[in-house]
């Protein structure tokens, strides 16, 4: 079974992380490298897509040496190389397309085009196979980061000994992203960028049944999101609460002096300002974990794999995890560093696509809106 084990190079460049990855047969990460930018965004408080092309030029050449550096190989070593295709920032996207482009000309290397959303599941299928922990298929898979918020059904196809899967959409956001809310809510409350990470930290110190947020009203698919409704909610309550409106200053004028960590934001908010948190984080949280259990009772999918940025938050884990047995599902995160973009999920990706035949030409080009299924 095993001959060589193929190298294939990931390069991710979709939105504002440049990262390069050698991963090994598809499973054995040997190298994974992430250049975030989020240092130059911060001060807008959120993604310029000019700049974060301009970064990308920049990031891409050194990114790719250190990964190849950092796995003890030399280019000329790797069998393919793996780049993502869409969906992105198409001036981001077009970095890492042109780099691989010419990366698999100059070295005579096959060139293999890679979904995004894609490398969030195969994200989850690197953790389990580090885990040892093989997943029973189909899987339903909620993708949820700052961009995406949908759901999959993830169905294996054999395709001679390579392991390439087929998706089905089932649902998805029809506003804002989870992330997307996380960060314009952190924007409001004057608690920095990206949001998430630190409204997961300052969560933890409220209670999630201050405030009452009523769930969002849909009709249609029962298996789509809503995240702008509890986003107005949330500009409402602050208005109605002004009292709430200095601390958000004294909050901003510490960020502005480069403040910005969980406790410093934590020792500037009072009581209030927690508990909304924490009732923010749990409307969240229980609609994702809610519809996505739902989605896989529906479908009679037994695991569940939750990928992208937001899969880092440690309440959407524990909910997760302790709803999961109740209902007969076994749940698959990959770790911290495998949820928000890296390239080794796309270089895993590209592994299946590459054993299946796939190859990409010098006529590839970026898309802004590739969809999955
Ligand atoms: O996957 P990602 O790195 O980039 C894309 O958006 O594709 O995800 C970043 C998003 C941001 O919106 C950030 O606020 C959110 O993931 N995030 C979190 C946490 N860590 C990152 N949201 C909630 N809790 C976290 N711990
Ligand atoms: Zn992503």
């Amino acid at each position: 079974m095993h001959s060589r084990e193929h190298l294939i190079l990931g390069i991710e460049s979709s939105c504002d992380e440049t990262a390069a990855a050698i991963v090994a047969g598809g499973q054995r990460i040997l190298s994974s490298v992430v250049a975030s930018q989020v240092d130059i965004h911060r001060k807008y408080g959120g993604v310029v897509p000019e700049l974060a092309s301009r970064e990308h030029l920049q990031q891409i050449v050194p990114v790719v040496r250190e990964a190849v550096e950092q796995a003890g190989i030399a280019l000329r070593d790797v069998d393919a190389i793996a780049v993502t295709r869409g969906p992105g920032l198409i001036g981001s996207l077009l970095v890492g397309v042109t780099y691989g482009k010419v990366l698999s000309l100059a070295l005579g290397k096959p060139l293999v085009a890679v979904n995004h959303l894609e490398g969030h599941v195969h994200a989850v299928l690197l953790e389990a196979h580090a885990a040892g922990r093989a997943p029973d298929l189909p899987a339903m898979c909620l993708i949820v980061s700052g961009g995406h918020t949908v759901l999959y059904r993830v169905t294996r196809e054999a395709a001679n000994d390579a392991a390439t899967f087929s998706y089905a959409r089932i649902g998805g956001t029809r506003d804002d992203a989870a992330g997307e809310a996380y960060d314009k809510v952190a924007k409001m409350l004057a608690l920095g960028y990206p949001g998430g990470p630190v409204m997961d930290r300052l969560a933890a110190h409220g209670n999630s049944h201050a405030v009452r947020f009523g769930e969002p009203k849909m009709r249609g698919n029962p298996y789509d999101f809503s995240f702008s409704g509890i986003k107005t909610a949330v500009l409402y309550y602050l208005r109605r609460n002004s009292q709430l409106q200095p601390e958000i200053e004294t909050r901003q004028r510490a960020l502005d002096r480069g403040e910005r960590s969980a406790e410093a934001l934590r020792a500037l908010s009072s009581p209030a300002t927690l508990d909304l948190i924490a009732s923010f984080q749990r409307a969240v949280v229980d609609d994702l974990v809610r519809r996505t259990l739902a989605a896989a009772e529906e479908y009679g999918t037994r695991a569940v794999f939750i990928s992208g940025g937001v899969a880092a938050n440690s309440e959407l884990r524990r909910s997760f995890e302790s709803a999961a047995p109740l209902h007969g599902r076994e749940i698959f995160f990959p770790s911290r560093a495998l949820s928000t973009d890296n390239a080794a999920m796309i270089a895993a990706a590209g592994h299946a696509r590459f054993l299946a035949g796939e190859r990409a030409d010098a006529m590839l080009n970026a898309e802004a809106n590739l969809p999955l299924a």
